[in-house]
């Protein structure tokens, strides 16, 4: 998700660190919880504002690299006044060693970049090394969800195995969408409208 530079973006969230956080750590009473929610590349917020709506108990972080895109995510947790939301402008590759100790009992990954080049596979966030890392991240029976309407991206996930400490429970080719326990991004509502299918897999730590 790349849109024009936006320059409020940065100031915007330096300001506003008591959401958007520059540092993180298991003392913080955020993640003194049972109930503690990642995703990764959240784009501009639309899932992780309707989940943490629908689950007040649990405590959300959301990750995006893209400092324009973090703005408009950031900018719209601070107006949603919703307290169980945080905000982390930064890649998960340079921040996965930074969440040692952490438990997360579910990770999300909606609508990765795909990277559909052969040449490119490696930096899909579903290479075996990275849901290897993943795993580690989750808590004992945990869950990983992953959803995307690309097939490339799909089938190059379902490619990755063993993985070392997570067993695939689902494998949805075609993704209905369960409005009780799910909420939908951005991409997800635009794929949806054009009548594409959505790919599902939810993988669960071995407890
Ligand atoms: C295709 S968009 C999907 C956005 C949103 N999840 C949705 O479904 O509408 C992927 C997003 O992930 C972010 N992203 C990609 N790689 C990332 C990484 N390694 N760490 C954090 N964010 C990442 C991109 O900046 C982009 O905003």
């Amino acid at each position: 998700m790349r849109g024009r530079y936006k320059k409020w973006a940065e100031p915007f969230l330096k300001e506003h660190n008591d959401i958007v956080l520059q540092e993180w750590s298991l003392e913080d009473p955020y993640f003194q919880t049972d109930h503690l929610a990642l995703e990764v590349g959240s784009g501009k917020g639309d899932f992780i504002l309707g989940m943490a709506k629908k689950n007040p108990d649990t405590h959300f972080l959301a990750m995006e690299r893209d400092v324009s895109v973090c703005g408009i995510l950031a900018k719209k947790v601070v107006e949603s006044n919703l307290e169980n939301i945080r905000v982390i402008h930064g890649d998960i590759d340079a921040l996965f060693e930074s969440f040692e100790g952490f438990s997360f009992s579910v990770i999300y990954l909606n609508f990765s970049d795909p990277w559909p080049k052969k040449r490119h596979e490696k930096r899909r966030l579903t290479t075996k090394e990275r849901l290897n890392h993943f795993g580690k991240l989750l808590t004992q029976g945990g869950y990983l969800k992953i959803k995307t309407d690309n097939d490339i991206l799909y089938e190059f996930t379902l490619e990755q195995s063993p993985l070392e400490e997570l067993t695939m429970i689902v494998n949805e080719k075609n993704y209905l969408f369960d409005e009780t326990e799910d909420a939908m991004s951005e991409y997800e509502k635009n794929f949806r409208s054009l009548g594409k299918e959505i790919h599902r897999i939810i993988y669960q730590k071995r407890k």
